[in-house]
């Protein structure tokens, strides 16, 4: 009722009118004719049917009908721009508008009224009490990400709780401001007493404040067969060099005592008579890669669930690691993390651990990739399908979403959208992501650092915004070359 109230005393009297209605209108969209331009990402107010509506211009088009592309002398358009009376209109501005819902009841999620706005129906601009009522909610669970790209005024806080319970995933050109998100919403988080683990595949969160840096260091009895097999190059479809590998993985895990590589190496040995060339392989990828192993494999590592920072940022450092290496180690945290989140649930928090978890995986196509199996992707797939249920969320990032796996990408319930160039990518994000309008896509080249278009359950409606800087995250800049080797050169001069 009282934003009823609020309408009445507002809408027609302090509010531009924008334009109106024209040409044909469906429920979710219109177009709209407009007394001026029309900026991408702005949000608009229109009443029909008894419904109040929000809007929101996902296309702008400026024409002239005078100045039209059939002049064939730039002169003419010299003298119709010098002769032409003031208050004239030269110009027409025209946009799509995107429907999004009608503001009269629950602002957790608008619902778009069954019925198209007649045409002649007035639009305003978006009353600012509107937006904040929308895009400002004061609940426990919502925290600031930005203000809106066309309304610097209006705070736009996200709902913590879909980004654990439905994931998400932050996609966007290479240097947009993805890793600035990520780290926004981790300070975000921990301020809430939550924890996040980040994987830090280039040591890039190891320098925010208040965050634990976590040793990649893995127990080796510990781990699974897949990810051991990661661990030294060993393919999914060498069947019986897998073969050899588990018989040893359990024997040694029975005996749990001893130097691992030394009792992994005898074991391997010992199967050569029975495997052939199988086992020798398995003996040469333990061979070659056992000094660089060591460095992650140690037995008194313990479980890598002790070692989570509860209420914390935890930076797991991958900077050191193989590629194959850091998707072993993200696979093992993964299966660890879901197991402990299971056995909190069902043993009421006696056990596990005790709250809810976010992950971010960065550098995801590498990890969670098309067409290829990774550790990580595989239990990645089955944190995205069961996390939910046990406080386990998942953020996605990648620079390359079309390298991303379209059944994980599919069920990520949020999307974080920033600059976006190539077309590929914008297809595939369009076909692959639940909560995507083809319009917005079309429009993601326009975006410029650090604006985002937020989608999916975390927020009520589509919100374009600008992402607030995390001024402490100081790595992930672009490098100054030029200022570097000025620099180093007047030093050397100075030396000489
Ligand atoms: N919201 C923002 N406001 C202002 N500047 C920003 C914002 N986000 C990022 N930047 C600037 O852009 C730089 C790159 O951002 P960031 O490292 O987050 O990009 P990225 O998308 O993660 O890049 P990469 O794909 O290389 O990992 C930052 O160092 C910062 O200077
Ligand atoms: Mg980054």
């Amino acid at each position: 009722m009282a934003l009823q109230k609020l309408f009445e005393t507002s809408i027609g009297m302090e509010n531009e009118i924008v334009g109106y209605v024209v040409g044909e209108a469906k429920p979710y969209e219109a177009e709209l004719l407009a007394f001026r331009p029309l900026a991408m990402g702005e949000y608009l107010y229109m009443e029909y049917h008894g419904y109040r509506v929000l809007a929101f211009v996902a296309t702008s088009i400026t024409g002239s009908l005078v100045i039209s592309r059939d002049l064939v002398d730039p002169r003419d358009v010299e003298r119709l721009v010098k002769n032409i009376r003031v208050g004239e209109r030269l110009f027409y501005h025209r946009g799509k508008v995107k429907i999004l819902g009608s503001v009269d009841n629950s602002l957790s999620k608008l619902h778009i009224p069954p019925i198209p706005p007649p045409p002649g129906t007035e639009v305003y601009k978006a009353p600012k009490a509107v937006l904040e009522k929308v895009f400002t909610p004061s609940g426990p669970a919502h925290v600031r990400v930005g203000v809106l790209l066309r309304e610097p005024e209006v705070e736009v806080r996200v709902n913590i709780n879909k980004v654990v319970s439905r994931h998400l995933g932050i996609l966007a050109m290479t240097g947009m401001g993805k890793s600035n998100l990520v780290a926004l919403i981790a300070k975000r988080v921990s301020e809430l007493g939550g924890t996040v683990i980040v994987f830090d595949y280039h040591g890039e969160y190891l320098s925010l404040p208040n965050t634990a840096i976590v040793k990649p260091s893995l127990d080796p009895t510990r781990l699974t067969l897949d990810e051991l097999a990661r661990l030294l190059n060993i393919p999914r479809n060498a069947t019986r060099q897998r073969m050899v590998l588990k018989e040893c993985l359990d024997s040694i895990d029975a005996e749990a005592c001893g130097d691992f590589f030394n009792n992994l190496k005898k074991c391997v040995q010992g199967k050569v008579v029975r495997y052939g060339a199988s086992a020798q392989k398995v003996l040469d990828a333990v061979n070659v890669y056992e000094s660089f192993l060591r460095k992650i494999l140690k037995e008194a590592s313990g479980d890598v669930i002790e070692r989570v920072a509860i209420g914390s940022i935890n930076a797991v450092d991958l900077s050191e690691l193989h590629l194959n290496h850091a998707d072993a180690v993200i696979a093992h945290w993964l299966s660890r993390l879901l197991e402990a989140r299971k056995a909190s649930v069902w043993s009421n928090g006696a056990k596990g651990l005790p709250t809810p978890i976010i992950v971010v995986i960065e550098e995801a196509h590498i990890f969670i990739p098309v067409g290829e199996e990774t550790a990580t992707k595989q239990r990645a797939s089955v944190v995205v399908r069961e996390g939910r249920k046990f406080g386990l969320g998942i953020i996605v990032v990648s620079q390359r979403p079309r390298g991303l796996d379209p059944t994980i990408l599919s069920q990520l319930g949020n999307l974080a959208i920033l600059r976006i160039v190539h077309p590929e990518d914008q297809v595939y994000v369009a076909k692959y992501c639940e909560p995507v309008m083809q319009d917005v896509m079309e429009e993601l080249p326009g975006l410029n650092i650090g604006e985002a278009i937020l989608l999916g359950e975390w927020v009520a409606v589509p919100a374009a915004v600008k992402v607030d800087l995390v001024r402490e995250k100081v790595s992930g800049a672009d490098i100054d070359a030029v200022k570097i080797w000025s620099l180093y050169t007047a030093k050397n001069i100075d030396k000489g």
